[in-house]
C-alpha cells in the first residue's frame, strides 16, 4: 500500500508533510519519511513505526524552515513489500543529489539494479524503489537535462507506481509519474502552492482544485506551473474531513465497494507474473507431504472460505474441507499432521478462528492464515502469514476483505497447483490472464449502480429473500443474503439452487423474492431449471446473469465475462450494491448497522 506526499510553497513543508501523513497513516505505517529542499540544502528525517515517532524526530530536531521563502518537499509512509521496515528501506530513498518516494511496486526492479551496479551505483537498501533514483541519475549524468532524464526514468519502469521525485539539480521542481497506483495533485488555496497525495484527505483545507490523476499521467510541478502529459480535468475539493475520509462516498461500505477493484491490484501487486504465481511467504515445500487442506473462518470470511474449497479440491487434486470455527472448537476434531490448515479473518482478531488456529498449532499442523490486519493475534500465532491488503476497511458489513481473501486463496490454489505438480503450465498461464482481469469486473458501473438502487424499491416487504446459487456461486448466495441481513434486518437466506426442492420451495409464493445467479460459464442449464421450478411457483424472481433470462420479474445484466470467477466478482458487486440501496431505502445505518461490532473478539 504506501502512502506520498508532497508540497511546493512557502508555508511549513514538514508540518504540512506529516500532518498529511497522519491522514494517510491507515495506508502503511512501518516507516515514515520526508525530505525538504530549500535553498541548497536537503533534510532528511525518517523514523519507524508510526508517523508519531517521525513527527517527533522532526520537533526534536533543530531544523527549521524557513517559512517565507519557498521549499519543496515530499513524505512517505510505508507498507513494507520488498525489505524489511528499516530506517535504511524507509523512502525518501537518496541517489547522490536525489530522492524519490514511490507507492506501488517495481517489478523489474532486480533486472535494473544490476544494470546500474554495473554502471557503478551504489545501493543502501534491499528496495525495490532505490532504483528510480539512481535511473534517473544515471540517466541525468548523461544529458544534464531533468525533464529528459525523469522521462527516460518511467520509461523503463515496470510494475504499478506512483512517484515523486525531487532533485538539487533543479531545486523549483517535483516530477511526478502515476500507473496503478493512486495519485492526487492540488493547487493550494493561496496561490504558490502545489499538494500531492496518495488520497484526497490530506488535501483538504489546505487546497481548493484537485485532480485525481489516471494512470500513465506524468509531470513536473514548480510553484507556478504544472504540466502534465496529458490533458487533466480538475475538480473543486470540499471542505469538510468527513467527505475526505469516505473520499466522497456516502458511506464507508460504498467507498469499499467501489475501492474493491483498486485493491485487489494491491492484494496481487509483487506475487504474480505471466508464468508463476509467487507467495514469498509461502515455503516451496509447504504442500509436500499434505493430503488434506482444512479451511476454518467465520462470516463472511468463512464464505471466501467455502469458496477457497471448491478452487482448492479442482484445482490442487487434495480433499478440502470448510468448518466454521465456533463450530470446530468444540467438535473435539480429528486432526492430522498431513493436513494444512488455513485460517482467513479480515481482523485477525476473531475469537473462535483465534482459537481454533491455536488447537491445529497445538497439534503439529502447518499453519496459514489469511489476514487483512497485520500484527493482529492470528498472525502472531500462525506459521505463516498471507496479508491481503485491502486496507482498512470501516463499514461493518465486510466487502473488500470478501473480494481479497477470495483472490489471494484462489491464487494460492494456483500456487499449489504448480507446486504439485497437478496444471499445466498453459492452464496457470490462463488463469493468471483471468486473475489480470479481476480490477475490471470489480468496477462498478454507473448502470449497475442505478438499476440496483430502482429496484431496492420492489424488494423492501415480502417474507423473505432466498439468494439461490451452485457451485461457487453457492458461497456467493450465502454472502448476499448475509450482506442484506445485516444491514437491511430483512430475513435472508443463501441456499445451494439444487437444494431448494427438498424443502424450502414450500415457502414459494410472490412474496418471497428469489435472487438467482446464474453465471453463463458454470451449470447454466441446472440452475435455469431450477429458477424453473420455482417461478412455475410463482415466487418472484431476480436474475443476475450476463445471459437474458424470460422468466425473471427483474433482471441485472452482468458483463459477459469469459471464465466463471469473473462472472463471481461481477455478480459480487451487484449483490453488495444491491443491499446497500435497499438499506438506503429503510433508512437505515449501512456502516454502523445494529447489534453488530467489526471485530468479534469474544466466543
Ligand atoms: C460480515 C462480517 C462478519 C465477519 C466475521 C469474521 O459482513 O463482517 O461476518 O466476516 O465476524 O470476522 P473476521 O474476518 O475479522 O475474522
Amino acid at each position: 500500500m504506501c502512502g506520498i506526499v508532497g508540497y511546493i510553497g512557502n508555508k511549513n513543508t514538514s508540518e504540512i508533510l506529516v500532518d498529511g501523513l497522519k491522514e494517510l497513516e491507515y495506508r502503511g505505517y512501518d516507516s515514515a519519511g520526508i525530505a525538504i529542499l530549500q535553498d541548497d540544502k536537503i533534510e532528511v528525517f525518517k523514523a519507524l513505526g508510526k508517523i508519531k515517532n517521525l513527527a517527533t524526530k522532526v520537533d526534536d530536531s533543530k531544523f527549521k524552515i524557513q517559512n517565507s521563502k519557498f521549499s519543496i518537499g515530499i513524505g512517505h509512509t510505508r507498507w513494507a513489500t520488498h525489505g524489511k521496515p528499516t530506517e535504511l528501506n524507509a523512502h525518501p530513498h537518496l541517489g547522490e543529489y536525489s530522492y524519490v518516494v514511490h507507492n506501488g511496486i517495481i517489478e523489474n526492479y532486480k533486472e535494473l539494479k544490476e544494470e546500474l551496479q554495473n554502471a557503478g551505483h551504489k545501493f543502501v537498501s534491499q528496495t525495490d524503489t532505490e532504483v528510480i533514483v539512481h535511473l534517473f541519475e544515471f540517466y541525468f549524468n548523461q544529458n544534464n537535462d531533468a525533464d529528459l532524464s525523469f522521462a527516460q526514468t518511467i520509461k523503463r519502469l515496470e510494475g504499478a507506481y506512483s512517484i515523486l521525485l525531487i532533485t538539487k539539480s533543479q531545486k523549483d521542481k517535483i516530477f511526478f509519474m502515476k500507473h496503478g497506483s493512486p495519485m492526487a495533485i492540488a493547487k493550494g488555496k493561496n496561490d504558490d502552492e502545489i499538494f500531492f497525495a496518495s488520497s484526497d484527505a490530506p488535501l483538504i483545507g489546505y487546497a481548493s482544485d484537485v485532480v485525481y490523476l489516471e494512470d500513465g499521467v506524468s509531470g513536473v510541478a514548480t510553484s507556478s506551473s504544472l504540466t502534465f502529459s496529458t490533458d487533466v480535468s480538475w475538480t473543486t475539493l470540499p471542505d469538510s474531513k468527513q467527505f475526505a475520509q469516505k473520499d466522497g462516498y456516502r458511506f464507508f461500505m460504498e467507498k469499499e465497494i467501489y475501492e474493491q477493484s483498486d485493491v485487489i491490484t494491491d492484494s496481487m501487486m509483487g506475487r504474480i507474473t505471466d508464468e508463476e504465481i509467487i507467495f514469498d511467504e509461502i515455503d516451496s515445500n509447504i504442500i509436500n507431504g499434505i493430503n488434506e487442506i482444512k479451511i476454518c473462518a467465520c462470516g463472511t470470511s468463512y464464505h471466501a472460505g467455502l469458496t477457497a474449497s471448491y478452487l482448492f479440491e479442482r484445482l490442487t487434486k487434495v480433499r478440502c474441507s470448510i468448518e466454521i470455527a465456533s463450530e470446530f472448537r468444540y467438535k473435539e476434531p480429528l486432526l492430522n499432521k498431513d493436513t494444512l490448515f488455513i485460517v482467513i479473518s479480515q481482523s485477525g482478531e476473531t475469537a473462535d478462528t483465534l482459537e481454533a488456529l491455536k488447537m491445529a498449532k497445538d497439534a503439529g499442523l502447518k499453519t496459514i492464515v489469511v489476514c487483512n490486519v497485520d500484527n493482529s493475534s492470528m498472525t502472531r500465532v500462525a506459521d505463516t502469514t498471507i496479508l491481503t491488503r485491502a486496507g482498512i476497511e470501516k463499514g461493518v458489513a465486510s466487502t473488500k476483505a470478501f473480494s481479497t481473501q477470495t483472490v489471494i486463496l484462489w491464487m494460492m490454489a494456483l500456487a499449489f497447483a504448480k507446486q504439485k505438480n497437478v496444471i499445466s503450465q498453459e492452464k496457470l498461464k490462463s488463469e493468471i490472464k483471468t486473475l489480470r482481469e479481476i480490477p475490471n469486473s470489480l468496477k462498478v458501473e454507473d448502470s449497475i449502480h442505478e438499476k440496483c438502487r430502482r429496484l431496492s424499491k420492489r424488494y423492501l416487504h415480502g417474507h423473505g429473500f432466498f439468494f439461490i446459487g451452485r457451485d461457487v456461486f453457492f458461497p456467493l448466495a450465502l454472502e448476499g443474503a448475509l450482506k442484506l441481513k445485516e444491514i437491511s434486518y430483512l430475513h435472508a437466506e443463501g441456499y445451494p439452487a439444487g437444494e431448494m426442492k427438498h424443502g424450502p420451495i414450500a415457502l414459494a409464493d410472490p412474496e418471497l423474492f428469489t435472487i438467482a445467479l446464474m453465471p453463463q460459464h458454470l451449470h447454466y442449464d441446472k440452475i435455469k431449471s431450477n429458477v424453473e421450478e420455482l417461478s412455475a411457483r410463482d415466487s418472484t424472481i431476480c436474475a443476475i446473469s450476463p445471459l437474458d433470462f424470460d422468466l425473471a420479474d427483474d433482471f441485472i445484466k452482468t458483463k459477459p465475462a469469459n471464465h466463471y470467477m469473473l462472472e463471481f466478482f461481477e455478480m459480487l458487486i451487484v449483490l453488495q450494491i444491491f443491499s446497500m440501496e435497499i438499506t438506503v431505502r429503510l433508512g437505515n445505518d449501512v456502516d454502523m448497522p445494529r447489534n453488530l461490532a467489526k471485530s468479534v473478539t469474544v466466543e
